[in-house]
Formats: structure tokens, C-alpha cells, sequence
């Protein structure tokens, strides 16, 4: 089936509220926020196929133009679509799309970083795989685990 990467648009709102519904729990007013969210606060990219989304990342930069920086924010594949290399290909298209944005302006992508439960074990194999690495562990930053930040350099 063919995938098609593009960033997400109000009219995705629907599509988002029930991925979050069917994926991660059944509660409305959370995927309502959840969607909009990814829409309006964050640069969303879905991977879409047979008019459905299957995998979402979300970014956004961090700090000024010259710092490079870009926080990973969230990213998730739905369950019946996983190990097929579908987060990998979001998060190359995540960092294509930095490099383009800083680029634009005469920059440079330098960072990108993000926070994870500590016990994450499959999110862990995840980003070892794309070579980033733990640098850092934030005690009870969630409520029921630690946190870590996992970061690639460029
Ligand atoms: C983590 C997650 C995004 C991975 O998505 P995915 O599309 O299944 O991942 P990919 O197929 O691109 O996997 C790439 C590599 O990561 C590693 N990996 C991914 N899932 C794995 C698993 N369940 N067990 C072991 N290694 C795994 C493997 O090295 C894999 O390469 P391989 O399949 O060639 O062995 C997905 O499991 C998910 O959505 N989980 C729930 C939300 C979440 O945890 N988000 C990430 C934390 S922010």
C-alpha cells in the first residue's frame, strides 16, 4: 500500500480525534485536545495511507534560529502498522523537513531532543536505532516514571 508523508491540516482534525480514540484511550475531551494540538501548536507530520493515518510525529524548533535546536515532541504508529519501518520514515521526514527550515533562513539544524519515560523499553530500541543516544534522566518528571532525554547531533 503506498504511504504518503504530509503535514497535518484542520481538516485532519477528525481523523485525529479518532486515531487517538481507537489508539491510545476512550476518552473525547482528551482526543479533542490531542488533535488540536497537533494541528495548531505543533508541526505535525502524518503518514497516511488508504485515506487513513497510521503514524504521526510532531516538532517544533526551540530557542532561537541560531541555536538549531528542535524538540521531538511526540510521535506514535498505529498498533496494527508497527515494525514496519513507518516511525523510522517519519522521523527521517521529521529531520529532512528541520534541515529544510533552518536552511531557509541561513541556518543550520544542530539538535534534536526529546523526553521519555525512563522504562520505556521499546522506545528506547527506537531512537538507539537512529543513533540517538541517552544523556540525561529527570527524576518523577511524569507522574509514574523518571525521564530521559535522548538526543541526536548533526
Ligand atoms: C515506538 C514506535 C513509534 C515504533 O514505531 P514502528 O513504526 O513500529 O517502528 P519501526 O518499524 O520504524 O522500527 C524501527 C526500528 O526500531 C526498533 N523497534 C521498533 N519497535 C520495536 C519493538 N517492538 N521491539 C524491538 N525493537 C523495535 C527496531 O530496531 C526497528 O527496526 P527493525 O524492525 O528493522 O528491527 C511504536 O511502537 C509506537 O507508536 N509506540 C507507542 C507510542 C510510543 O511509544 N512513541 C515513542 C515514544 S515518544
Amino acid at each position: 500500500m503506498e504511504k504518503v508523508i504530509r503535514y497535518a491540516s484542520e481538516k485532519n482534525i477528525e481523523l485525529l480525534i479518532n486515531m487517538y480514540l481507537t489508539e491510545v484511550e476512550n476518552h473525547y475531551q482528551r482526543a479533542k485536545e490531542f488533535a488540536k494540538d497537533l494541528v495548531f501548536k505543533l508541526k505535525t507530520l502524518l503518514c497516511i495511507t488508504d485515506e487513513n493515518v497510521i503514524g504521526t510525529v510532531s516538532w517544533d524548533s526551540r530557542g532561537g534560529l541560531n541555536d538549531g535546536v528542535v524538540e521531538l515532541v511526540g510521535l506514535g504508529v498505529n498498533s496494527s502498522f508497527r515494525r514496519q519501518g513507518i516511525a523510522k520514515l517519519l522521523i527521517i521526514s521529521l529531520i529532512n523537513e528541520a534541515k529544510k527550515f533552518f536552511s531557509a533562513d541561513g541556518y543550520k539544524l544542530r539538535v534534536i531532543y526529546l523526553f521519555m519515560e525512563r522504562e520505556h523499553r521499546i522506545g528506547r530500541l527506537f531512537y538507539k536505532n537512529l543513533g540517538f543516544r541517552e544523556v540525561s534522566i529527570i527524576p518523577a518528571f511524569y507522574p509514574d516514571d523518571d525521564a530521559t532525554i535522548w538526543i541526536k547531533y548533526f
